[in-house]
C-alpha cells in the first residue's frame, strides 16, 4: 500500500472516511443480498434441474459475500470506535444521489442479471483490471469529489476502486499515528468493539494499534475489493465464475431466466421524483417489505447499542444474537417480495425489499428503556408478520419468518429480564417442562428383585418421577434418558432393569454412591435433591460440551437452555436432527444410524482466563445451537478440540464442518419442530 499521506489529516476527518468506508460496505451488502433474494429456487419455479442446481450454487455464493461484507463493515466499525469515535450504522436510502459516493461508483438495489453480475464485478474488480460496468451501470454525470487543498472541514476523497479508497485511509491512517503517536491515536475502549466471542466473522478482530487497523484494511482488499487477479476465493473470481456457468446455460438454454424481475430500486412511499425509483403498490408486496424493512432497521439499532457495551457482556452478546436472528426473519420476506408484483403502475416488474433505513440509526441509551424498546419493537413486528402470515396463503417463507420473529421476540423478552434479574435453579417441587412418563426402565438385563428391596411408587409430575428416599429425593426424566447404562450396572440395587412398576429404590445403597452414580449420568436423566442437610450437585469447575461418537453433543456446565437455567448441569443435546424431543437427544442417532466423528480435530485451544460460570445455549429455529460462555470443546475420548466464549454447533447433522455449523441446515431444509 502507498504510505503517503494526501496531506495532515485529523481525527475528524479519518472517522468521516470510515464513515464513508462502512456506508459503501453497507450499500454492497444491501445490493448484493438484493440480488440473491431475486433468484429463482427449484423446478417448481420454472428451472430445469442443472438450472435449479446453478441458481442454488449462485445464492449461495452470493450471500457468503454479502455476510463478508458485513464482516468488513464491522472491522471498519471497529476501527471507528478504536479510534474513539462512534461507528456509523445508517445509509442514505437507495438509490443514492450522485456525490455520495464517487462518480464511478455507482449503486442501486436491481434484481440478479448478466448487468448486475458485470456490475458487482466491476465494483469489485482489483487495480488494472479491464473488466467494464454492467450495461446500465453508468454514472449520469462525471463530477469531481475531491479537493488538492487541505481542509479542516473533513472532505470526501475520489477513487477508482474500492481497494484505492483503503489504499488512501491506511496512507491517511498512517500519517495520523505518524503525527500523534499510537497511544493517542487509539484511545478508543477496546472492549467497546465486537469481536469474534460475539460473532465469529472475519473482520471481527479487535483494533488496537495501525499494525491491526492496517491488517484489518488488507483482510478487506485481499478478500473482496481489490483483491489481486490471483486470488481465486476473492468476490471478484467469485462472480467471475458465475458468470462463465451462467453464460454455459444460456448457451444451452437461450430462454434461461434465473431471476424473477424485481423492481429497482423499490419504495414504500409515492417518489418525489418518478422514473428512478418503483414505487410498491400491491398491498400485499407493500406488507411484506414493510415487516422485511422494519426487521433490518432493528438489526442495526440492535448492532449499533452493542457497540455501546465493554465485552464480555451478555447484553453485548445478546444484542448481536437478535441481530444474526432478524437477518434470518429479513431473507425469506425478501425473497417473498421478489415473487409480489410491484403494483398496476409497474406490470412489468416485481415488487422487492427496500433496505429503507431510519433517519438515524443511533444507538439507544444504555439501561432498562433500550431493553423495553427493543423488547416493544420486536413484539410489534412480530405482530405485523402475523398478519402476513394470515394473508399469505401459506407460503412457507412468511411462516418461517413469523416462527423466526415469534422465536426472537421470546428470547429477547427473557434475556432483558435475565440480565437484570438472574432465574433462580428450578425448585424440585416446580412444575418442570412436559414429559411423559417413560415406557421402560433404561436398559435391559437380568431382573434382580431381592427380598426386601422394594421400589417406593413414585410421584409424577409432567412425565418426570419424583421418588422419596431416606436422604434425598431421587429424580427420574425417562424422556431424556440416552441410555448410558451407568445406574443399572452402578447401581443395580437401586436401578432395578427389567421390572413392571417402581423400579427405583433410592435406599438401597449409601446416599453418596448413588449421588456419584446421578453424576455420571450424562444426560441429567437422574437428578436428586438431598434432604439430609448436605449439599446438592455444585455447577462443574469447567464448563465441558462432549462431542459423542455418532451420538449428541454431552453438555456438563451451569446450563443456560433457551435463557433459562436448566434443570441439570448435564445434559445430552442432539446433534444429528432427528430427535423427537427437540433439543434434547432421544436416542434417535441410532434409529437413523447417525456416522459423525466423536473425533474432530484440534482447533483454537488456548486457555481460557476462566473456565466455569454460566454457559447459555440456544436452540435458533431450524438452525444451530448458538452457544456463549466459557466452554471447552472435548472429542469423545476427552481430548480438546477447542476452548472457546462462544460457537454455533451443528445440529442438523448435515454440516461438513462438524461439530461447528457450516450453513448446511438451510440446504437440507432442517426443521426444530
Ligand atoms: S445446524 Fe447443521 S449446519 Fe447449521
Amino acid at each position: 500500500m502507498s504510505s503517503q499521506p494526501r496531506f495532515s489529516i485529523t481525527r475528524e476527518a479519518l472517522i468521516h472516511q470510515l464513515y464513508e468506508a462502512a456506508e459503501l460496505e453497507h450499500n454492497l451488502m444491501c445490493t448484493y443480498l438484493y440480488a440473491a433474494f431475486s433468484l429463482r429456487s427449484g423446478t417448481a419455479e420454472g428451472l430445469s434441474e442443472t438450472e435449479a442446481d446453478a441458481t442454488a450454487r449462485w445464492r449461495r455464493a452470493i450471500l457468503r459475500v454479502a455476510v463478508e461484507e458485513m464482516g468488513h463493515l464491522t472491522a471498519v466499525w471497529n476501527i471507528t470506535s478504536a479510534l474513539g469515535g462512534s461507528p456509523r450504522f445508517g445509509r442514505i436510502n437507495f438509490p443514492l444521489d450522485p456525490g455520495a459516493l464517487p462518480a464511478n461508483v455507482v449503486v442501486r438495489l436491481a434484481p440478479f442479471s448478466e448487468a448486475v453480475l458485470q456490475h458487482f464485478i466491476y465494483l469489485e474488480r482489483p487495480t488494472g483490471s479491464t473488466e467494464p460496468d454492467g450495461a446500465g451501470f453508468s454514472p449520469d454525470f462525471q463530477f469531481t469529489r475531491g479537493v488538492a487543498r487541505p481542509r479542516v472541514t473533513p472532505m470526501p476523497v475520489d477513487y477508482e476502486t474500492v481497494g484505492k479508497f483503503y489504499e488512501t485511509l491506511a496512507a491517511d491512517l498512517g500519517s495520523f499515528v505518524a503525527r500523534i503517536g499510537e497511544r493517542e491515536a487509539f484511545c478508543g475502549d477496546r472492549n467497546l468493539q465486537i469481536s469474534r466471542a460475539e460473532i465469529d466473522f472475519q473482520g471481527c478482530d479487535p483494533v488496537i494499534c495501525s499494525k491491526t487497523a492496517l491488517a484489518a484494511f488488507d483482510a478487506i482488499v485481499s478478500q473482496g475489493e481489490g483483491a489481486t487477479q490471483e486470488n481465486a476465493d476473492s468476490h471478484y473470481q467469485r462472480f467471475i465464475a458465475i458468470r462463465e456457468e451462467m453464460k454455459a446455460l444460456r448457451t444451452a438454454n437461450p430462454s434461461f431466466s434465473p431471476a424473477y424481475p424485481a423492481a429497482v430500486n423499490p419504495v414504500l412511499r409515492r417518489p418525489v421524483r418518478q422514473g428512478a425509483r418503483v414505487w410498491l403498490e400491491d398491498e400485499t408486496a407493500a406488507t411484506t417489505v414493510d415487516v422485511a424493512n422494519s426487521a433490518y432497521m432493528l438489526m442495526l439499532r440492535l448492532i449499533s447499542h452493542s457497540y455501546l457495551v465493554p465485552r464480555p457482556h451478555p447484553l453485548k452478546a445478546l444484542c448481536i444474537d437478535l441481530s444474526l436472528g432478524l437477518m434470518r426473519a429479513m431473507a425469506p420476506l425478501g425473497e417473498r417480495a421478489a415473487r409480489l408484483p410491484a403494483g398496476p403502475s409497474n406490470p412489468e416488474c416485481n415488487a422487492g425489499m427496500s433496505f429503507t433505513a431510519l433517519r438515524d440509526s443511533a444507538p439507544i441509551p444504555p439501561g432498562t428503556s433500550a431493553g423495553k424498546f427493543f423488547v416493544e419493537r420486536l413484539a410489534e413486528i412480530n405482530d405485523a408478520a402475523q398478519s402476513l402470515v394470515a394473508a399469505a396463503n401459506g407460503d412457507a417463507r412468511v411462516t418461517q419468518a413469523q416462527r423466526v420473529l415469534a422465536d426472537l421476540t421470546r428470547r429477547a423478552e427473557r434475556g432483558f429480564a435475565n440480565l437484570t434479574t438472574e432465574l433462580p435453579r428450578t425448585a424440585v417441587a416446580a412444575t418442570p417442562p412436559a414429559q411423559s412418563a417413560p415406557a421402560v426402565a433404561p436398559t435391559s438385563g437380568s431382573a434382580v428383585i431381592e427380598p426386601g428391596n422394594v421400589a417406593p411408587t413414585p410421584r409424577t409430575v409432567d412425565g418426570v418421577d419424583y421418588i422419596e428416599g431416606r436422604d434425598l429425593t431421587l429424580i427420574y426424566e425417562g424422556k431424556k434418558c440416552i441410555h448410558s447404562r451407568f445406574c443399572v450396572t452402578w447401581g443395580p440395587k437401586v436401578f432395578i432393569a427389567n421390572v413392571k412398576g417402581p423400579w427405583i429404590n433410592p435406599d438401597a445403597m449409601s446416599t453418596e454412591a448413588l449421588t456419584e452414580i446421578a453424576h455420571v449420568c450424562v444426560s441429567g436423566a437422574i437428578r436428586y435433591k438431598r434432604k439430609d442437610g448436605q449439599p446438592d450437585e455444585a455447577p462443574p469447575p469447567v464448563n465441558l460440551i462432549s462431542v459423542r461418537e455418532g451420538g449428541p453433543y454431552a453438555v456438563r456446565a451451569d446450563i443456560r437452555l433457551d435463557g433459562a437455567p436448566a434443570v441439570s448441569y448435564r445434559l445430552t443435546l442432539c446433534r444429528c436432527g432427528a430427535s423427537k424431543n427437540k433439543p434434547f437427544c432421544d436416542g434417535s442417532h441410532n434409529e437413523i444410524k447417525f456416522a459423525a466423528s466423536g473425533e474432530p480435530p484440534t482447533g483454537k485451544a488456548d486457555m481460557l482466563p476462566v473456565r466455569d460460570g454460566p454457559l447459555a445455549i440456544d436452540p435458533t429455529i431450524d438452525g444451530p445451537l448458538q452457544v456463549r460462555g466459557n466452554v471447552e470443546l472435548i472429542s469423545g475420548t476427552g481430548r480438546v478440540v477447542a476452548r472457546l466464549e462462544s460457537a454455533r454447533l451443528c445440529r442438523c447433522g448435515a454440516s461438513n464442518n462438524k461439530p461447528f455449523c457450516d450453513g448446511s441446515h438451510t440446504r437440507v431444509g432442517f426443521k426444530s419442530a
